[in-house]
């Protein structure tokens, strides 16, 4: 570092940075109390492999916007990191998981072959979450490894290849992503402060004859708008009136910080138009790949199936654990705690914004989730912003990978689940950078 320092006339800081990018590219390895090497791994100059072949025999690639990959980097040690859609560890069940998979594995049968849709008791919790006098019977329930998982599958199942989704703009990245790998057309359908605008959504239904609309009517990822209790109704009709399906991803009902969420969309079906999906991995933790989806009528059925060429079924300890967690007296203490928590981290995030960015930045203060959707001034290019912050050692997301087409602004999402000082600094170097006149 010193050679470095000399050499290049910079600031430790500077070269620190510059490692720590190393590291994180996977280029150098630090070894505590040796220093730190080249990683071995790089092939030397005589021994290249030519994978060249590959790209031929693999044949078209199917369009994907490769922002997944970004947003599950690991990032470079020591950044700060306001780009991660999870409870961070201080805030994760860690306790009540170790406890509940401890005792999970003692337990044989868990490691035997299970059915395809999950444990019976496990489905009827997910079931009864629903509420509204079980919508969905524990029959109706498949366990999945994630709500990411569900999506593909729900994708794959329900829609053919080349055929039309309508998604709400902007939405999750992670579903624009399944929907590429399913080889489906994204159809965006525009938001206001109220959600997705009914008239644009009908629209879409008769110009593309799309049969899916991929949804989150409760604190949408990224944006945190929530569906009206009024539009509730007009979107359930108008996919009734185009014989459609709503996949109503509702990733975060146990993050609902005013105890104001509507019920889910689900609720108010009758005939099946609404696949219904939850995950526990954003309430409890990330490494905790349990999710469910429901449906009823011939679209249960293509979804068992499809769960069932996808990887059989869901490990047994792992549901057995996730049922033990959900159903342990320390289960609403702590969401309660995370919930509070999230009050406190988003305040204090929004606190800093005003004072670092005024009114050069404009946001809803969400009411649910775990992020908050930023509007840059138009001459930002959210792209340029989010790299330079890098080099600033802050993490966040770009808006445009949130859009499926046609971003109708600059944007950076931030989660305001990360530890306060973490926000606070952060959103100082934004002020920072920003200033500068990126
Ligand atoms: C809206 C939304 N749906 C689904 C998921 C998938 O989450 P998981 O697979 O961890 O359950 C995420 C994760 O970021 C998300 O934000």
């Amino acid at each position: 570092m010193r050679t470095l320092i000399k050499d290049h006339r910079v600031s430790p800081a500077t070269v620190e940075r510059a490692f720590a990018q190393l590291v994180g590219e996977g280029l150098i390895e630090p070894r505590p109390g040796q220093g730190t090497f080249v990683r071995q791994t790089m092939a030397s100059a005589t021994d290249v492999s030519n994978f060249a072949w590959q790209s031929v025999a693999l044949g078209a690639a199917r369009a994907d916007s490769g922002f997944l990959g970004s947003l599950l980097a690991v990032p470079p040690p020591e950044s700060l990191i306001l780009s991660m859609g999870y409870l961070p560890p201080d805030l994760q069940a860690s306790g009540l998981l170790a406890n509940a998979l401890r005792q999970a594995a003692g337990r044989p049968e868990l490691w035997d072959r299970l059915p395809i849709e999950g444990l019976e008791p496990l489905r009827a919790w997910f079931a009864r979450e629903v509420g509204n006098g079980a919508v969905f019977s524990p029959h109706d329930v498949i366990i999945c490894g994630g709500g990411q998982a569900a999506i593909s599958t729900t994708f794959r199942a329900l829609v053919p290849p080349g055929r039309p989704v309508l998604v709400e703009t902007p939405t999750y990245t992670g579903a624009i992503s399944a929907a590429c790998a399913a080889g489906l057309e994204l159809v965006p359908v525009a938001m206001d402060e109220q959600g997705v605008r009914p008239e644009l959504l009908a629209d879409a239904f008769r110009q593309t004859g799309a049969r899916v609309f991929y949804s989150q009517p409760t604190f949408s990822n990224p944006s945190g708008i929530v569906l009206s209790a009024e539009r509730r109704a007009v979107v359930l009709n108008i996919a009734a009136e185009a014989r459609a399906f709503i996949i109503e991803d509702d990733w975060a009902r146990d993050l609902d910080l005013t105890g104001t969420a509507p019920a889910p969309l689900a609720a108010g079906d009758r005939h099946g138009h609404v696949v219904y999906i939850r995950s526990l991995a954003k309430s409890a933790a990330p490494g905790l790949r349990v999710a469910a989806v429901m449906a009823r009528g011939a679209a249960l059925a293509r979804l068992k199936s499809a769960r069932g060429s996808d990887d059989f079924f869901v490990s047994g300890p792992l549901q057995a654990a996730a049922l033990a967690v959900v159903s342990a007296p320390g289960w609403k203490r702590h969401l309660n705690a995370a919930r509070a928590a999230l009050i406190e981290r988003r305040d204090a995030l929004v606190g800093a914004l005003h004072a670092e960015l005024g009114n050069r930045v404009t946001f809803q203060v969400p009411s649910g989730g775990m992020h908050l959707w930023l509007r840059l001034p138009d001459h930002v290019s959210d792209v340029a912003l989010a790299a330079d912050m890098v080099r600033h050692g802050v993490i966040v997301s770009a808006g445009c990978a949130w859009f499926p087409a046609d971003p109708d602004g600059s944007f950076l999402r931030l989660t305001f689940a990360a530890p306060p000082a973490s926000l606070r600094e952060g959103v100082r170097r934004l002020g920072q950078v920003i200033s500068l006149g990126i």
